[in-house]
């Protein structure tokens, strides 16, 4: 059947397409079209898809098209087609691609409104030239790799450059578990509008931010996701990264990290989050950005944190060994507050509430003392509405000895419980003062049995 024709049955089925055909599986509530096992013979199955918005092409290796490559022409027919087709994004999973056909594909993407790319578990064989899309629009503004290989890029500055005119307009740019050691600085730079770049996953290490993340690479970047690399000082990090003046996210976690305790280093006043988790981190006295507004410190091995940030809105510090809540003042905005999976003893209730704006405290899984004042505490504070989500289930006491493993909730603190310890006191205060007084009367009753005359 010719496309055209094709097309004309779809549109006459009122883009009610829902059945299996061939090997492509259109699934109407989500528009998405999921294809398999294309070859030469069944690639007519495709039409099932055209209603769909997300298309998903599975397995296959293209080498066997490879010969179309040149032949490729968009012709002015299926123009028309192309421009009413509704697709926004299309997958690629598990293929071998030949990049001379995926540039050669490209023809045909320009006339539709995909907006997403990605690639997932695919081989990339060869190079090919890209000069033909130099002066093509592509609609396509974010692109995705994750889990592929291909030829080194190292050499490749000058095949990128012919594709700038469409780099340039990317906004988003994720290569994920693609084993990339760096990202030539020539290639950065065609990347004028980038604002989020993902290289998490991979084998970036400290030099190779270095060469990345030369001057005039990612202008425009806001966020950039290091997360999992094989990154290790912080100062490095702040140095190099340092030509992003837009930056306001940053993800540096699951690097092993070091700090160097006097970095003079100071990160760019644009960047609000930093995330630092699982870093491997001791103590905190990095330089770290002054206005930060989310800072993720959780899964390190912190004993304190002592920093005055102004502005942070949501500090997470679980699963670390502090002691203590870390003081209030030094963090007069804080809105959500993590410190679940500590050593923490007592929660300062006063202190707590003394943050205006907390709306998120999370404290379980912490080594609560359920003494009777310090129990009393955490109940009045888990009274505030919705204030602790974990609230009451990961809260049990440590000790004393005969509440371990109650729940915090459960410690008796009404005031008779709570006050038996106050009303203790003064009885013997009592007894001892009746006694002393009992002593006394008698010391006097002796003493004027003894001189009878005596005045007192
Ligand atoms: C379509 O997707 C929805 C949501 O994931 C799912 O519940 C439904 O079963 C799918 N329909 C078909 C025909 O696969
Ligand atoms: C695709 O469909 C053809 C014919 O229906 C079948 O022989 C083939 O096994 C299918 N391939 C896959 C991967 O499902
Ligand atoms: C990654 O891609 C390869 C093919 O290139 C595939 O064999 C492998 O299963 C994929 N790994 C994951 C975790 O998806
Ligand atoms: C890339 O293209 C050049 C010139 O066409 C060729 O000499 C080279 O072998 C190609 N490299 C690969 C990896 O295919
Ligand atoms: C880029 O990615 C971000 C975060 O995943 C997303 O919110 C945004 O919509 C994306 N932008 C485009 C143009 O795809
Ligand atoms: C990480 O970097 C170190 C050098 O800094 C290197 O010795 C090591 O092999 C790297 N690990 C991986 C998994 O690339
Ligand atoms: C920080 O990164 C970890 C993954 O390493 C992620 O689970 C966590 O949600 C991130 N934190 C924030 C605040 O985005
Ligand atoms: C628990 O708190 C009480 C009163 O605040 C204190 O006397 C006691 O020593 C604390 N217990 C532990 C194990 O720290």
């Amino acid at each position: 059947m010719h496309i055209t024709q094709s097309f004309v049955v779809i549109l006459l089925m009122r883009w009610k397409v829902s059945e299996v055909a061939g090997n492509c599986s259109f699934n109407e509530t989500q528009s998405h079209c999921t294809c398999s096992g294309l070859h030469q013979k069944n690639i007519g199955g495709l039409i099932a898809c055209f209603p769909a918005s997300v298309i998903e092409l599975q397995g296959g290796n293209l080498e066997q098209f490879v010969h179309f490559a040149s032949t490729i022409e968009v012709k002015e027919s299926a123009i028309n087609i192309l421009q009413v087709l509704q697709v926004t994004k299309i997958i690629f999973r598990d293929f071998v691609v030949p990049e001379v056909l995926l540039a050669a594909a490209m023809k045909f993407v320009s006339y539709l409104r995909v907006t997403e790319l990605e690639f997932e578990s695919c081989t990339f064989l060869g190079n090919a030239s890209w000069f033909h899309l130099d002066s093509k629009f592509l609609p396509v503004s974010s692109l995705r790799f994750h889990n592929v290989t291909s030829p080194s890029l190292a050499d490749r500055g000058k095949d990128f450059s012919s594709l700038s005119g469409w780099l340039g307009t990317l906004q988003n740019l994720t290569v994920t578990q693609s084993h990339v050691t760096y990202i030539p600085c020539s290639i950065g730079k065609v990347f004028r509008d980038l604002r989020y770049l993902d290289v998490s996953e991979n084998q970036l290490q400290d030099q190779s931010i270095r060469s990345s993340f030369c001057q005039g690479t990612f202008p425009q970047l806001q966020v950039l996701i290091l997360h999992h690399n094989n990154l290790s000082s912080f100062h490095t990090m702040c140095e190099m990264l340092h030509p992003l003046k837009k930056l306001t996210h940053l993800d540096l976690s699951q690097n092993y990290l070091t700090a160097l305790p006097s970095s003079s280093c100071e990160w760019q006043p644009s960047l609000l989050i930093l995330n630092l988790s699982t870093t491997g981190l001791d103590h905190v006295t990095l330089p770290l950005p002054r206005n930060v507004e989310v800072l993720d410190l959780s899964s390190n091995n912190l004993h304190s944190l002592d920093l005055a940030l102004p502005f942070l809105k949501k500090l997470h510090l679980s699963n670390n060994r502090l002691q203590a809540v870390p003081t209030a003042k030094n963090y007069p905005a804080l809105e959500v507050l993590s410190l679940d999976g500590n050593l923490i003893q007592h929660l300062p209730r006063a202190e707590l509430q003394s943050l205006r704006h907390l709306q998120n405290l999370r404290a379980g899984r912490n080594h609560y003392n359920c003494s009777c004042a310090a129990a009393s505490e955490i109940q009045v504070l888990a009274g505030v509405k919705s204030l602790m989500p974990d609230w009451p289930q990961d809260y049990a006491c440590e000790s004393p000895s005969p509440y371990q493993g109650t729940l915090v909730k459960d410690v008796p603190v009404s005031v008779l419980q709570c006050s038996k310890a106050i009303v203790i006191i003064p009885i013997s205060v009592l007894l001892v003062l009746s006694c002393l007084t009992g002593i006394i009367c008698f010391a006097r009753h002796r003493a004027r049995s003894a001189e009878p005359v005596a005045k007192l």
